[in-house]
């Protein structure tokens, strides 16, 4: 039973923090016990490297490590385990495919395709890319509701794609976000593919899952993608653990990003082979401990189920806009989309013209973790006009009594103003 006063009970940080009213699990999650005694675990008893010894303890630790892989690999339904590369976080599994597809496949005059509401890891990585090698960049605008320029929404919330002004037949790559993490918006991802692919049947698509895996059912063969990724410690795991997964084909005839050991097969003064994917990605000693910890992430979220929690941060996203439009009015504005089935539990906001780091200062008073800034999302505030925004983020372990301590906080910021 979904129980989010209970669900506080496995996450230690609230017994250390009685008061503490965390609102920024889109920065970062909170640990539950679960994931923090699998990382002791691994120091305890078995803290060996992995893919090397021959004794028992370091073959325990590549059993669990090549476990998680296979936990990962069904969570996001991938075809098989091998595609699923470790990496140290989104940031970096953007930055792989962007160098080592970049060599592999562009060239001046090709086209890149990104939005403007991406966060800055699958933004810069393209626009030093299109830099190199003499590409271009285009970039999808946002329409008034927030959302994907491209999609329009009919009364019963299906969507229409019109990319026909952006993606060519030259376009090389197109990458996108799942999940907004300044807006909440859920965007069209599946529909984008499908509209791009129409038009180029030669695409790469890559799917930021940054802000999605941790709320959002994951499967990468229904969305149709060719990469997708997203980061451990967002979705309750460890933080230095990230999630790459591409197609194996694709995986095959990338060149390796990094270089050294265990990415090798055989190596000779004059030159070197690689190892098979996905050990050819994953050169040196990975974090052994947060891989391996990542799969009780994966289990805590799957013993709730993506439905309930969803659920949940639906309604306390629409509770927090709701309350927060009641008691400031014309005072506040709240970014995204109007409607609460398109959003995720991310709420930005805008109140009084008051600095948005003041608010947070001031929040912060009260023990009320918000976060404030543009986000890494500099693009998105340009455009929308603001130099910096309050973010306040849900998950599981958020309840109601958490958004009014947010509102009463920020009736203490007005009033502070007022002064
Ligand atoms: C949408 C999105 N993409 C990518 C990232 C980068 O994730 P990380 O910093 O874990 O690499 C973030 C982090 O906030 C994000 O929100």
């Amino acid at each position: 039973m979904f129980n989010p006063k209970q669900i506080r009970d496995d996450f230690p940080i609230y017994y250390h923090n009685p008061h503490l009213i965390y609102l920024d699990s889109a920065a970062t999650s909170l640990k539950p016990i679960s994931v923090i005694d699998k990382l002791n675990e691994y120091y305890k008893k078995y803290s060996a490297n992995i893919h090397r010894g021959i004794y028992k303890i370091a073959e325990k630790a590549s059993e669990e490590y090549e476990e998680s892989r296979k936990i990962v690999s069904l969570f996001i339904n991938s075809k098989r385990s091998e595609e699923i590369i470790f990496t140290k976080g989104a940031t970096e599994s953007l930055n792989l495919i962007a160098s080592s597809l970049g060599q592999a496949l562009i060239k001046e005059g090709d086209e890149i395709v990104t939005t403007i509401l991406e966060h800055h890891a699958n933004f810069v990585p393209w626009q030093q890319l299109m830099a190199q090698t003499g590409a271009v960049l285009k970039v999808i605008d946002i329409n008034d509701n927030h959302e994907w320029g491209v999609a329009t929404y009919s009364k019963h919330g299906k969507v229409r794609i019109d990319i026909s002004d952006v993606v060519t037949t030259k376009t090389k790559i197109l990458a996108v976000n799942y999940v907004s993490n300044t807006l909440g918006t859920i965007n069209p991802v599946k529909e984008i593919i499908q509209e791009a692919k129409k038009i180029n049947p030669a695409i790469i698509t890559v799917v930021d899952a940054a802000q999605a895996a941790p709320h959002i059912p994951i499967d990468v063969q229904s969305l149709g993608c060719d990469f997708l990724v997203f980061s451990g410690h967002k979705m309750l795991g460890p933080t230095g653990v990230g999630v790459l997964w591409g197609k194996y084909e694709h995986l095959q005839s990338m060149p390796p990003y990094q270089f050294g050991g265990d990415m090798i097969r055989e190596v000779a003064l004059e030159e070197t082979t690689f190892n098979d994917v996905p050990h050819k990605f994953e050169a040196g000693t990975p974090p052994i401990a947060e891989i391996i910890a990542l799969k009780e992430a994966i289990a805590y979220l799957k013993y709730f189920g993506f439905e309930a929690i969803q659920n949940h941060e639906k309604q306390l996203a629409r509770y927090a806009i709701e309350k927060m439009q009641q008691e400031f009015g014309e005072r506040i504005t709240i970014l995204g989309p109007r409607e609460f089935e398109r959003r995720s539990g991310v709420v930005s906001f805008v109140l009084n013209k008051i600095h948005p780091h003041d608010i947070a200062q001031i929040l912060d008073e009260y023990d009320i973790c918000v976060r404030a800034g543009h986000h890494c999302t500099m693009p998105l505030h340009h455009t929308l006009q603001y130099p910096a925004t309050t973010r306040a983020s849900f998950y599981l372990y958020n309840n109601e009594e958490d958004v009014d301590h947010l509102v009463k906080g920020l009736r203490k910021v007005v009033k502070t103003f007022q002064k």
